[in-house]
């Protein structure tokens, strides 16, 4: 028999892991399924994206191992387009490491600093990738609950002084999964202080920074003086994009950790092929333009199902960024049971507070998937669903 390791046995159930099997059983059995659960957009990749890649499948030079340096191209685009975005200059070569999604290097990065017995700051909620990369490099996980009150920010400077002594890593990401909260660049001069102060390495996930609304612009890390010091950020074409399969991301920071990330991953990964990176420096090129009717339309269905939800009995503030609606439940009612009412008995995939871990709980997360039309035809029947959780939970305790 195999035994395994208490790191493997230390990993809570993936959120979306059991969906699809249920998706799947509901669909054979006919039932038109509104799938809001993973953060996958129903729009296309860019045209841009699809034809330099359908020509480079073409270029066998582009078949062959990428290894970390990659495509220098992919890595130029990456830095022009920070360089535009935010204005700051990142060098190509030493400063941007192509990323196989930026899943993939978060999750690895705390290989790179963590010790046995350190601990890694976790936001919870918060994306699950965080929380297995550092348990799975054999950090202690601290877990920092993202309150409604606090607006959802992981405050570092009220944490314990020993948590600070003892972490090597924090993770942060804002605009927020799966909470949609934003972040001011007060707040991250704040948090770069802390991380300064105590040598923490400060994960910065923005991976929603293009997708915000209201004309709210989401700041890089690196606005931060001294962020240099202690950050890296990470970037995705996924959610800009539509290109969440395609699995490309990048990582940007200074040489000295983005060199320590690439040392852990060239003993994991051989990097993302070429042709993903070359159709990638083709979308980061165009970016603005591309992105642009992306968040357009995210921003009319978010209107659209905030109006929709509020008229069906849940209460729901319009957020300013990433594509989710962290949506509260009344006093008493499992956000479990909700999920669960709301896909077997109304056909809708939502993810319960509670799969982002304990501190989740009371809330239920929207991904913004689907138009406009679609999302009011769910907003009706998660009203249906939860009346039928409060009946039920009325029924038990009667
Ligand atoms: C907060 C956050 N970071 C990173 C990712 C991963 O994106 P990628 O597809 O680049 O791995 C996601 C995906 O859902 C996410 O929500």
């Amino acid at each position: 028999m195999i035994r395994f390791s208490e790191r493997l046995e230390s990993l809570p159930g993936y959120p979306l892991a059991e969906i699809p099997t249920i998706k799947r059983r509901l669909l054979e059995a006919g039932v038109d399924v509104i799938d809001l659960g993973a953060g996958d957009n129903d729009t296309p990749p860019p045209a841009a994206a699809v034809e330099t890649m359908t020509a480079a499948l073409r270029n066998p030079a582009l078949s062959k191992y990428g290894f970390q340096q990659g495509l220098l191209e992919f890595r130029q685009a990456a830095s022009r387009w920070i360089d535009r975005r935010f204005g700051i200059r990142f060098d190509p070569v030493s400063e941007v490491l192509p990323l196989i999604g930026s899943k993939e290097g978060l999750s690895h990065l705390p290989l790179a600093v963590i010790n046995n017995g350190d601990v890694a700051i976790v936001p919870e909620p918060g994306y699950q990738a965080y929380l297995g990369g550092a348990l799975l490099s054999g950090a202690e996980p601290y877990i920092a609950p993202l309150r409604p009150e606090n607006q959802f920010l992981l405050n570092l400077d009220e944490l314990p002084a020993e948590v600070l002594r003892r972490a090597k890593i924090v993770f942060l990401n804002y605009p927020n999964n799966p909470t949609a909260a934003v972040a001011s660049v007060e707040y991250l001069a704040r948090t770069v202080a802390v991380c300064r102060a105590h040598g923490i390495l400060l994960a910065y996930d923005n991976a929603y920074c293009d997708l915000t609304f209201d004309g709210y612009r989401a700041p890089s890390i690196f606005e931060i003086p001294g962020a240099r010091d202690v950050a890296l950020e990470f970037f995705s074409l996924s959610k800009s994009y539509s290109m969440t399969g395609w699995r490309l991301g990048f990582a940007a920071g200074p040489p000295e950790l983005i060199g320590a990330l690439t040392r852990v991953k060239s003993y994991v990964d051989t990097g993302p092929f070429l042709a993903v990176q070359k159709a990638g420096a083709a979308a980061l090129d165009q970016g603005e333009a591309l992105v642009a009717p992306i968040r357009q339309e995210l921003e009319r269905r978010r209107d659209a199902a905030v109006e929709a939800l509020r008229q069906t009995g849940f209460q729901v503030d319009p957020p300013r960024g990433a594509m989710y609606l962290w949506v509260p439940l009344p006093t008493g009612v499992s956000s479990a049971d909700f999920a669960k009412h709301a896909l077997e008995k109304n056909g809708v995939v939502v993810l319960p507070g509670s799969a982002f871990g304990p501190a989740g709980e009371g809330f239920f997360r929207i991904a913004l998937t689907v138009g406009a039309k679609r999302l009011q035809v769910a907003a009706d029947r998660l009203g249906s669903a939860l009346q039928q959780v409060r009946r039920g939970a009325v029924a038990t305790t009667a």
